[in-house]
């Protein structure tokens, strides 16, 4: 029998990360605004979260508004036309649509279709998820650039009176073009997730639940200390894992742009990881709040726009939140 022919994509040997794009919800949101309805202070919310203030979006401005002027930045910095991106992968968990995608639709608003578009859930991992994803998209042949967008409207799934995540939460979104390299560009990642901690940051009920009457408007919710405690220990080692693979040292790091859920969260990596004093941390949480799969690519941009942190250095970055899922790459910097 004769061994059938199928052609194969011809493949490319890196990829990298060739620009960010940013947008925050418009309206900018204090803790006395936000601490009322769960009895807290300003001077708590910032002593155990490190929150000054987080940016919300107002009712005239959607996730796909922000999503799209993300995305338009992206494109623009890396100096290609949307219609040459043969992938969009959308990492949010506060698409209002069950389905269609919000990739869907992005694409077609920034000028990109027919590439194929499609949504991650992986929540404050998604991001990093969907690096991983690009890279081997791009690595494989199968897509030259491939647009990677974390955005959410989590103000849409917010109960004011919930004590355990509301207040952390707000409005964002990143996106990256990933395409061919000649150099490495994005390391190899360690991600994964543990569903034995499933319901540890969830919502409240179930779309079925709402319909049946059994439950109000799904808002988030979280166990804080149990994620706390997880985040703290084992993220700590994923993103030391991240560094071997990669086969990086923390020396050789010029950024650790970690998800931006707790101040608290990002020093004790720092600690852990025994980080030299030259290396830039990203703490972008003081201003943005926790936005899921914005955070990463929005604290990179913010680490790039201020100058802190210049094109060519690595940063090792690393989400984590519900599923318990979790992913970090070390990259380098657009
Ligand atoms: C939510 C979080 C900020 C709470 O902080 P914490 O230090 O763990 O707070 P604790 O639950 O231990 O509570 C400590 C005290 O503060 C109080 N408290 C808890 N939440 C509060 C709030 N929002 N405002 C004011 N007080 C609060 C508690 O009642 C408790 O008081 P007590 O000592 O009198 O009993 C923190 O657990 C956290 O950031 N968790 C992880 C977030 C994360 O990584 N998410 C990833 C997915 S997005």
């Amino acid at each position: 029998m004769t061994e059938p022919k199928l052609n194969q994509y011809e493949t490319v040997q890196y990829s990298r990360i060739y620009s960010l794009g940013a947008c925050r919800g418009d309206l900018v949101v204090t803790n006395d605004d936000v601490a009322g309805p769960i009895d807290s202070s300003d001077e708590w919310i910032r002593q155990r979260t490190g929150i000054i203030t987080r940016r919300r979006a107002s009712e005239n401005q959607s996730l796909m508004d922000m999503a799209v002027t993300a995305s338009k930045e992206a494109i623009a910095k890396a100096g290609i036309t949307a219609d040459q991106i043969g992938a969009v992968i959308f990492s949010t968990i506060s698409h209002p649509y069950q389905t269609p995608s919000a990739a869907t639709q992005l694409t077609e608003l920034i000028g990109a279709s027919p590439a194929p578009a499609f949504d991650i859930s992986a929540a404050c991992a998604g991001y990093c998820y969907g690096i991983a994803q690009a890279d081997a998209l791009v690595r494989s042949g199968i897509a030259k650039y491939v647009l990677v967008v974390g955005a959410e409207k989590l103000s849409d799934f917010i109960d004011p009176t919930d004590r355990s995540i509301s207040f952390l939460l707000g409005d964002a979104a990143g996106a990256a073009i990933v395409g061919p390299s000649e150099t490495p560009g994005i390391s190899k990642t360690v991600w994964g997730s543990d569903g034995s901690h499933w319901s540890s940051v969830s919502m409240t009920g179930s779309l079925l639940e709402l319909r049946d009457g059994k439950n109000n408007w799904p808002t988030l919710r979280q166990d804080g200390q149990t994620v706390f405690r997880w985040a703290v220990w084992e993220m700590a080692k994923v993103a030391q894992q991240a560094l071997d693979v990669a086969g990086v040292k923390a020396e050789d790091l010029t950024a650790l742009v970690t998800h931006q859920a707790n101040i608290r969260i990002i020093d004790e990596m720092v600690k852990q990881l025994k980080l030299p004093e030259h290396v830039a941390v990203a703490r972008d949480i003081v201003n943005s709040g926790n936005t899921s799969a914005a955070s990463v690519p929005l604290a990179m941009h913010q680490l790039l726009a201020d100058g802190v942190v210049k094109s060519g250095g690595l940063a090792l970055q690393i989400g984590f939140g519900a599923g318990l899922a979790f992913a970090a790459q070390v990259v380098v910097l657009p």
